[in-house]
């Protein structure tokens, strides 16, 4: 089924395994990906990893709206690039399948002054699918995050914890926040095509 909302991946932060969790649900869905704001790391970009991790034929991957130089949020490597970052500019990818759209660090990132990733997410009425990963600090991140879904009134799909399962925090988390699990990503020792569609095994959509 063509899910008719977008899938908006964010994470509790940076590095937490947003662009892993959309490889796997690009590939067990077949659907499009589009990262609107890559931030550095051109050269090996999140698109690029995810259409090195995916397997079908189907999938498309959609041109990032901003490609700035430099590993920094959003608002600062635009300004070192000597771009304002203009939020008119996002419009959804034209397409009929279903797409999963990936942040660039969490929901309180900055894209340009009063703009934040979450206004992105209202802006393009996207469906959240959060990924937290277990780590001291990581219930805190996990429910602020949660929180702020919230008080923006964003549709959640659900939560996808990523490595070590922890059931002090997961219980926690899933009661506190009454956010659905959607599923847990085994620690891959090596990430290749075949583990990236095994995963997509662990994740209930
Ligand atoms: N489940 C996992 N197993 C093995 N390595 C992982 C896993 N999840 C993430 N990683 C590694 O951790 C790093 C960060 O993951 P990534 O998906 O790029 O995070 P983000 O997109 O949130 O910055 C990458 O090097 C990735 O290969
Ligand atoms: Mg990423």
């Amino acid at each position: 089924m063509i899910d008719k909302k977008p899938l908006f991946v964010t994470g509790i932060g940076t590095w937490i395994g947003k662009t892993i969790t959309s490889a796997i649900l690009v590939e067990k869905l077949k659907a499009d990906y589009w990262k609107p704001v890559q931030s550095g790391d051109l050269d090996n970009s999140d698109s690029q990893k995810v259409k090195s991790l995916i397997s079908n034929k189907i999938s498309f991957i959609h041109p990032e709206t901003y490609l700035l130089t430099q590993p920094f949020s959003p608002h600062k490597s635009a300004d070192i690039d000597g771009i304002t970052i203009d939020a008119e500019k996002f419009m959804l990818p034209q397409t009929n399948n279903t797409l999963i759209i990936e942040g660039a660090g969490g929901l309180m990132v900055p894209l340009c002054k009063g703009f934040l990733m979450i206004d992105l997410i209202k802006k393009l009425d996207a469906e959240v699918i959060l990924v937290s990963q277990n780590f001291l600090g990581s219930i805190n991140y996990t429910l602020l995050s949660t929180f702020a879904l919230k008080e923006y009134d964003i549709s959640v799909r659900g939560i996808i914890f990523n490595g070590k399962k922890d059931h002090y925090s997961e219980e926690f988390i899933l009661e506190h926040s009454e956010i659905t699990f959607l599923g847990r990503i085994p620690e891959f020792d090596v990430l290749d095509k075949k583990a990236i569609k095994e995963a997509g095994n662990y994740i209930d959509l």
